[in-house]
């Protein structure tokens, strides 16, 4: 069991580079203005995972493609600031590193982005078959070629099949965007965070309803989970019980930028050190909420860290 705890938590999908310019107001098409600040911060739900998970006191390690350049060398050095082990990162030689223009605006509350996430190749079944398992007790998953990730996932099945329960690596997923080849993902993780981007897509209003309708989509025993930003979070269980937590809003809303990524890990970190489901819902928006009181995420250290 000790050795289980000190395995790391795995997250494979998009770093990239943010641009954040924080506003006072979201800026009229074809005007000129100010920010407030601007700054380059490493982006990418799986990439933010991993620093939020890392901040938490977790052992984090990154799988992603990157294209060397000054762009990755930006992303790897702060991951290495951050603790993550970003070893498995697959050097792509051609494509270029996927850049975002973020704007953030703490008076609306509202970040936008827009990716230029174009031709860098994703990582493949191939280069994840390459990796030691035997480091980690948690992978994650941000849906995005599903169909290599479910053969990615098909792996860590068969490595799983040939251990005891208390020494199998957990999978989770994140459909995050409204992209029908995501919803394969449905069915292959333990635990499943579905957006509500994608609840609304398949007409849900509610995150308790997605929870039920979607529910079925998800294999036997997993536990499914869907946060909605000032509403909270829900999530239902095995036991068909829909569990719910309130958000917790900070004084005032300054960054949601990584908000749903936050959320995420603090859920990863609590389900993978043995807590109960109830209490990472609520410790998921705990973490969310206050980091969308302060810029970034080097904030959540002061007030969670265990370390
Ligand atoms: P994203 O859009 O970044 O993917 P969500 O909007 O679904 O993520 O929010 C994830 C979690 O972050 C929510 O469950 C909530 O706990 C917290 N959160 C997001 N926005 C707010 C907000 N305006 N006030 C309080 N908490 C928030
Ligand atoms: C936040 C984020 C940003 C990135 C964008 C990509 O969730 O990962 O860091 O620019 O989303 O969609």
């Amino acid at each position: 069991m000790e050795d289980q705890k000190r395995k790391k938590i795995l997250c494979l999908g998009l770093a990239c580079l943010d641009i954040i310019n924080v506003v006072d107001k979201y800026p009229e098409e074809d005007t000129d203005s100010r920010c407030l600040s601007q700054r380059w911060q490493r982006g990418g739900n799986a990439s933010n995972s991993c620093t939020v998970l890392s901040l938490l006191g977790a052992s984090t390690a990154f799988m992603g493609s990157l294209s060397a350049g000054p762009v990755a060398d930006f992303i790897v050095g702060d991951f290495s600031r951050c603790g993550v082990d970003a070893s498995a990162v697959v050097w792509q030689v051609e494509g270029q590193t996927p850049c975002a223009c973020c704007v953030v605006c703490p008076s609306s509350g509202s970040r936008t982005v827009v990716l230029s996430d174009m031709n860098l190749p994703d990582v493949t079944a191939e280069d994840f078959a390459k990796v030691d398992l035997r480091q980690f007790k948690w992978i994650h998953w941000e849906g995005r070629n599903a169909e290599e990730q479910v053969k990615m996932i098909q792996q860590v099945v068969m490595y799983n099949s040939t251990l005891p329960q208390h020494q199998r690596i957990t999978i989770s997923v994140e459909i995050e965007k409204t992209r029908e080849p995501l919803y394969q993902l449905f069915p292959h993780g333990d635990v499943v965070f579905v957006s509500k981007d994608v609840a609304r897509h398949f007409g849900f209003l509610t995150a308790e309803a997605a929870l039920k309708g979607l529910c079925s989509r998800v294999k036997q025993g997993a536990v499914l989970i869907c946060a909605w930003a000032e509403k909270g979070a829900d999530a239902l269980g095995p036991d068909g019980v829909v569990l719910h937590s309130d958000a917790f809003p900070p004084e005032s809303l300054v960054d949601t930028l990584g908000a749903g990524d936050t959320f995420n890990s603090a859920v990863i970190y609590t389900l993978s050190n043995g807590g109960s489901l109830q209490d990472a819902l609520t410790f998921g928006c705990k973490v969310a909420g206050s980091k969308c009181g302060f810029h970034g995420y080097d904030g959540i250290a002061e007030k969670f860290t265990d370390n």
